[in-house]
């Protein structure tokens, strides 16, 4: 399908379904499908038992054994969403299996021609990312039931109990907190180009209101992810193959590419909901330095294309900030800086966050020299490869400086 072809710039710019955004969820896939069609038993089979494969120590002989399977009877987009998820979940179980340093260099061609064929099909890296396994990872289990924790389940699980429910799900419901916000994004451009200060002040409140909801969602984190779990177990099977001393060359898809590929790990840097936000409002995460700019660029081509598309219909917009800047009008400029200061608190937050799971965990490994099997240099990376606290620092100081009004935050 081709992506982008509407724009903002025209007045009856909607939302389609060209850019693959549900008015209930957002960017994440509305009702995932659960199951394969029959043909790719063997795939669902090993992704519905990768704890207890891994823990008995059969996972990659299981892997190896696996038919090579064509993707032509994957119609349509769906079946293909939940096939890259599947098999996004076996290769980071098979190039990690227990977590303990044990590395697969070579992906065999069993699956690595299906999953880069497909990968590319749905122009998305052949690594699990936050498209598979937080936006297409989901169910509810009563389907009459609210969308709520405890009505909803993930699909499929890593090794570490609960906490990758507990990851997932909260990204998720963050995800879909902030989805009434982007549905505002037509009225706000519309407003712009018809200079109706009143609906766009509206507006500016209502994208504001979504994303505090967002933030409250996120405090859910605590209830259900467990720290010690997210740093010494979930964390490695969202690791990538870029930046990684575990793989330093790559993986080797072989059967696809005579020499080892690069691609980043899992991270909820690969959501749009936050860039989305910075297009709109004109935050130049650019001016924030070189490599968080390049990093968070990077991180688009992560995501599917179609929600690529919509950040840059979004960039090609008209400039909220310029029209809010040159009004001079003191309600407009409040309501621009309640969704500012939204997004700040968001990423205070999520330093926080990160903070608990990451850097304090980080603390109490043992030393390098008390562990030769693990290489050093992960500790103070993300997932996506990132050395975190300075790149979000970055991030947050710049969407702060956006700021209109004197005030900051902290
Ligand atoms: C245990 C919970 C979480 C941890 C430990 C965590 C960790 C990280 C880390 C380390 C990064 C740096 C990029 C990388 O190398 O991966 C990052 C970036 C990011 N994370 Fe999270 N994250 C968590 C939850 C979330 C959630 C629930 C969301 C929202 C859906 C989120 C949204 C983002 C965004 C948007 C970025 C890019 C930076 C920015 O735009 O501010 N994270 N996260």
């Amino acid at each position: 399908m081709a992506h982008g072809t509407a724009s903002p710039m025209d007045s009856s710019w909607k939302i389609t379904e060209e850019y693959h955004i549900d008015e209930d969820v957002g960017f994440a896939l509305p009702n995932p499908l659960e199951k394969l069609p029959d043909d790719y038993k063997a795939w669902m089979v090993i992704a519905e038992q990768l704890p207890a494969l891994i823990e008995n120590g059969q996972l990659r002989a299981e892997v190896e054994k696996l038919p090579m399977l064509s993707i032509d009877g994957l119609p349509g987009h769906k079946p293909q969403r939940l096939a890259h998820l599947v098999l996004g979940y076996i290769t980071m179980a098979y190039v990690w299996d227990r977590g303990d340093g044990d590395v697969r260099k070579i992906l065999p061609r069993n699956i690595a021609i299906p999953y880069c064929k497909l990968s590319e099909k749905l122009g998305l890296p052949p690594i699990l990312v936050y498209a598979d396994c937080v936006l297409a990872n989901w169910k509810k289990k009563d389907p009459n039931g609210p969308m709520t924790y405890e009505n909803m389940d993930i699909l499929f699980s890593f090794p570490g109990g609960n906490c990758g429910k507990g990851f997932f799900l909260v990204s998720l419901l963050v995800e879909i907190a902030a989805a009434s916000a982007i549905k505002v994004i037509p009225i706000i451009f519309s407003a712009v180009q018809h200079q109706d200060e009143g609906t766009l002040q509206k507006a500016l409140l209502d994208v504001a209101s979504s994303l505090k909801k967002a933030l409250d969602v996120f405090r859910e984190i605590h209830e259900h992810v467990d720290p010690q779990l997210f740093f010494n177990v979930l964390r490695k099977y969202l690791s990538g193959w870029k930046g990684n001393p575990q793989l330093s060359e790559g993986l080797l898809y072989e059967g696809v590419w005579d020499t080892p590929r690069k691609f980043a790990g899992g991270s909820a840097a690969q959501s749009s909901i936050f860039q989305c936000f910075d297009v709109l409002l004109g935050i130049q995460q650019s001016t924030g330095g070189e490599s968080a700019a390049e990093f968070l660029q990077e991180m688009r081509t992560y995501m599917p294309p179609a929600h690529r598309d919509f950040l840059r219909s979004i960039e090609s917009g008209p400039s909220v900030r310029e029209f809010v800047l040159r009004r001079g009008d003191a309600h407009l400029q409040g309501a621009y800086d309640e969704c500012v200061k939204a997004l700040v608190s968001l990423r205070n937050y999520h330093l926080q966050i990160v903070t608990k799971y990451i850097v304090i965990p980080a603390r109490r490994q043992p030393k390098e020299s008390e562990k030769p099997e693990e290489p050093s240099g992960l500790e103070n990376k993300g997932t996506g490869g990132t050395d975190i606290m300075n790149f979000l620092k970055t991030v947050r100081s710049t969407t702060e400086k956006s700021l209109l009004k004197e005030g900051r935050l902290m």
